[in-house]
């Protein structure tokens, strides 16, 4: 599959031999060294079954000294290495390309600390996201990202890859709530950065470096991160509307009228929706309308939210923005409306094939890929669906084509097609789901050249051999 769709020629790595694979095993144990073909099959597989790799050895360390010993020994021996967390990823970062050994962190699950008054949690990288929320809500505390992979995805994931998610609006990216943090280079010497500060301005803030770049220039072991306290009141709008323009005024409004207590913006148009009520059978609390809004406040006093939350749709319904909606503080009917939509990704899969684009466009350009998008494959039976939703709130719409099965005739019409119409509006082709696999040649749509040359020395400077998830990241 890869091979064909993706041309790339394997690196001058070395072929794991039974002498490898016993440094492995008097490390870990064969307990946690997988290389039954059957058992390492998901490892090679990415979420979205849109890419696959060979690996016949999967590692799974426990400890940072684990960690350091597997890269050094990798290093030495050219032994190429795909850093894997919860396998959540949508780029393709996360699983190997041919045969790299996959060092995934699932058994790195251990949560050091949580300070209940600086809100710092302190804990390994693989530990799942959902388990750490719900860790912290006993102690008044939450996440600062939440996103539909949740019980998936592993923290240290999350961090390499900079997710966004659904409440990035209010809580910010973790260039911000990421206070510190432990990774081990490709040599396997083991950098501690793990600060626990808010303030640290001693020489140059080496974790963002860390921070997004996918596993290319280290492995994140450890990870010190600011949570928020659990909202007190919490409640939930979903709104239909008839245009995209209605859907600006709107946000315009919310951000007026909601201020300090929105904590989530988000969009689906009626052809993404339809992924989660005819594919997956979920049920909508509204009728059918062209657009849909999520709108969620968090808030410390119930009545003063719900006595902003209320005049906003009175207005916004008023004056005829929003023509339905539905507005909700209980628990149960909340998540039946988030999932529709966290759970957009999954029943896209349905549809058959589905090439995804995540991007970042100028608001009032957010929605236009979608008809864009139509014209140009207006005659192609092939296509199922073309569809956009997204973080209204953060400007990054994901924009999608799916069809019953891959159509090299139907990518070769969208790309290189979205990242220059992207390029063109000055937005960015990966606004949170990061390079992976699928887009390093396209990096030069949104850096400059000088930008992708120090990439590469930065590269060439943390990982000389290349062994971190080659063929990744970093464009030729
Ligand atoms: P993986 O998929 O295992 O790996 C992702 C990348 O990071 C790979 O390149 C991998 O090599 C590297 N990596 C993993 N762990 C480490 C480590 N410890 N050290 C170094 N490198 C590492 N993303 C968003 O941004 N926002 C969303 O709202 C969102 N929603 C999603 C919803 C669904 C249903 C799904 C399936 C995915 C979604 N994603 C979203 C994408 C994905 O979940 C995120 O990118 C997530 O952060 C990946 O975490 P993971 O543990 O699964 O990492
Ligand atoms: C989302 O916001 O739902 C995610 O980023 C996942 C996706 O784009 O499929
Ligand atoms: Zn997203």
């Amino acid at each position: 599959l890869t091979k064909d769709r993706y041309p790339v020629r394997r690196g001058e790595f070395a072929i794991l031999n039974k002498e490898h694979l016993q440094f492995f095993t008097d490390l870990l144990g064969t307990q946690r060294v997988v290389t039954d073909p059957a058992e390492c099959e998901s490892y090679n597989i990415d979420w979205i079954r849109s890419v696959r790799g060979y690996s016949t050895c999967i590692l799974k360390p426990k400890t940072t000294e684990e960690v350091s010993k597997i890269l050094s020994f990798c290093n030495d021996h050219r032994i190429a290495v795909c850093p894997q967390g919860g396998n959540t990823g949508l780029v393709g970062g996360s699983v190997p390309v041919f045969d790299e050994v996959v060092l995934n962190t699932a058994l790195m699950n251990q949560i050091y600390d949580i300070n209940d008054t600086s809100g710092v949690l302190i804990c390994q990288a693989g530990c799942v996201l959902e388990n750490l929320d719900t860790a912290l809500a006993e102690r008044g505390l939450m996440m600062p990202l939440d996103l539909g992979a949740k019980g998936s995805c592993h923290l240290g994931g999350n961090v390499s890859t900079n997710a966004g998610g659904l409440r990035l609006l209010r809580y910010g990216n973790l260039h911000g709530s990421v206070l510190g943090l432990e990774a081990v280079k490709a040599d396997g010497q083991i950098v501690d950065l793990l600060s626990t500060l808010k303030k640290d301005n001693t020489g140059f803030h080496l974790k963002h470096l860390f921070i997004g770049s996918e596993g290319a220039l280290g492995i994140v072991t450890k990870i010190a991160i600011q949570c928020p306290a659990k909202p007190k009141a919490v409640n939930l709008a979903f709104l239909g509307l008839n245009s995209f323009e209605n859907i600006l005024k709107v946000l315009t409004q919310a951000k007026r009228d909601l201020g300090e207590v929105l904590a989530s913006c988000e969009m689906i148009d009626e052809s993404t929706l339809e992924v989660c009520t005819d594919n997956l059978k979920l049920k909508s609390p509204i009728s059918n309308f062209p657009f849909y809004m999520l709108i969620e406040t968090h808030g410390s006093n119930n009545e003063h939210d719900q006595e902003k939350l209320n005049g906003f749709l009175e207005d916004v319904m008023g004056n005829g923005l929003v023509l339905d909606g539905t507005v909700t503080n209980e628990p149960s009917k909340m998540k039946n409306i988030w999932d529709l939509r966290e759970r957009i990704t999954e029943g896209f899969i349905q549809d058959g094939y589905v090439f995804k684009y995540d991007v970042s466009l100028p608001i009032e350009n957010f929605y236009s890929l979608v008809p864009e998008m139509r014209q140009r494959l207006a005659n192609d039976e092939e296509v199922v669906r073309i569809s956009g939703y997204g973080h209204l709130g953060d400007g990054n719409v994901h924009f999608q084509v799916s069809c019953r099965q891959f159509s090299q005739n139907i990518l070769n019409k969208i790309e290189p097609f979205v990242y220059e119409f992207t390029s063109k509006l000055r937005g960015s082709i990966s606004a949170e789901h990061g390079i992976g696999f699928r887009k390093p040649k396209y990096v030069h749509y949104s850096k400059s050249a000088e930008s992708i040359v120090i990439m590469k020395q930065l590269k060439e400077m943390f990982d000389p051999n290349g062994i971190l998830n080659p063929y990744k990241v970093i464009p030729n």
